[in-house]
């Protein structure tokens, strides 16, 4: 950590965790608004979008992997070919053969893991921000945090002091207190959506929605952190591993709902992939996007648990930009419960993690 990498004079540390805690705060509400703005007759597919997610994410991260692939040098340009050593076909064609070698490498198949898990949690989250109201689902989803902390300990023998497990413990007190006051007060609903149209929501399937999201995210996250600290692999040849993984699960249940329902009516693939999918759905889809680069790169330059302070700054970002937009009433409990989530990520940092990496070379990686 003595050399961060920086971005306009910035550490790519911070610029990630700021960046992460306002695009949180931008997809709880655009999700939740594009999913029960319409009648539930003209929504959009949950798994189109996470599939597209994904294909959009594993482009970008090509793209940046190929970038950031070394030239090749006049020898390994002459090994392609002997007649026309510098032609550009021949630079590019040498680069991508060293790109799909570190893409297909021999470990590769260590992201299947995280890969299913995050399906699952991303198609979860679309049936937690359908049934939910965003304010609800925001916090609830903070309990991530607590899962995080559990399986870093666990599985990458995480050290934390006494002062991270309690700033842990006040971090979940303030979330707590900032969910009263959204329980008390119904119009702290982030989004103004759901009085634009009658659509009802089942809170019971929603909760369970979350929880097991908080499951998946807490694992898939520290074992995607696991693959990238212990190997010298490039972080977005690691994301174009993911996103590859993701396909098959993220097409199985197009598959299986084009079989079951498409085929019946008569309908083309792509026309009941799209089906409803307007402008608010891409937007989701664009937001989500930015959010798994972003949230990659926190992996790499911070880690999990921090990243999980990061989500709930966001709480603090989407009740003022309720405040801003909705006309949201801030009230005495809202603040505090602002406050203690601030200084529980103050205390964090005071503090860094310690990650005991020799114990990764256990027989299970
Ligand atoms: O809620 P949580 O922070 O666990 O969400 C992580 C999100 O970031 C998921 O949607 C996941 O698909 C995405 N992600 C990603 N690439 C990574 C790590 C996470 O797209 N390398």
């Amino acid at each position: 950590t003595q050399s961060l990498p920086s971005l306009w004079g910035i550490p790519l540390k911070y610029l990630s965790l700021v960046t992460l805690a306002v695009q949180n705060s931008a997809l709880t509400i655009i999700m939740h608004y594009s999913r029960v703005s319409t009648p539930p007759s003209r929504t959009y597919s949950a798994a189109t979008a996470v599939l597209m997610n994904e294909i959009l994410k594993g482009t970008i991260s090509l793209l940046i992997a190929f970038a950031r692939i070394e030239s090749p040098s006049a020898y390994e340009v002459g090994q392609v070919s002997h007649i026309s050593q510098r032609s550009l076909v021949n630079r590019l064609s040498v680069r991508l053969r060293k790109l799909s070698k570190e893409i297909f490498s021999q470990d590769c198949w260590k992201l299947s893991i995280p890969a299913i898990l995050y399906v699952i949690q991303n198609n979860l989250q679309y049936v937690a921000a359908s049934n939910l109201e965003a304010a609800t689902f925001q916090v609830t989803y903070q309990m991530k945090i607590l899962t995080t902390a559990a399986f870093s300990v666990l599985l990458l023998r995480k050290k934390l002091s006494t002062a991270q497990w309690i700033s842990l413990l006040f971090l979940a007190i303030g979330v707590g207190i900032v969910q009263i006051q959204s329980g008390v007060d119904k119009s702290a609903s982030v989004a103004p959506s759901t009085n634009v149209v009658a659509h009802s929501m089942n809170p019971m399937k929603g909760f369970l929605a979350v929880f097991a999201a908080c499951f998946t995210s807490g694992l898939a996250g520290v074992y995607f952190e696991m693959v990238l600290k212990n190997s010298q692999a490039d972080l977005w040849v690691r994301n174009v591993q993911l996103s590859l993984f993701s396909l098959l699960p993220a097409l199985a249940p197009i598959i299986f709902d084009q079989q079951s329902n498409g085929a019946q009516i008569g309908k083309s693939l792509t026309s009941s992939l799209f089906e409803n999918f307007g402008a608010w759905a891409w937007a989701t889809v664009w937001v989500q996007v930015l959010g798994g680069l972003v949230t990659a790169m926190v992996i790499k330059y911070s880690d999990n648990i921090l990243k999980g302070f990061a989500t709930s700054l966001s709480i603090v970002i989407s009740f003022l930009a309720s405040v801003a937009l909705f006309n949201f009433q801030m009230t005495i409990t809202f603040v505090l419960g602002s406050v203690i989530v601030l200084i529980a990520t103050w205390l964090y940092n005071q503090h860094p993690a310690r990650i005991n990496l020799a114990i990764n070379k256990d027989s299970w990686m």
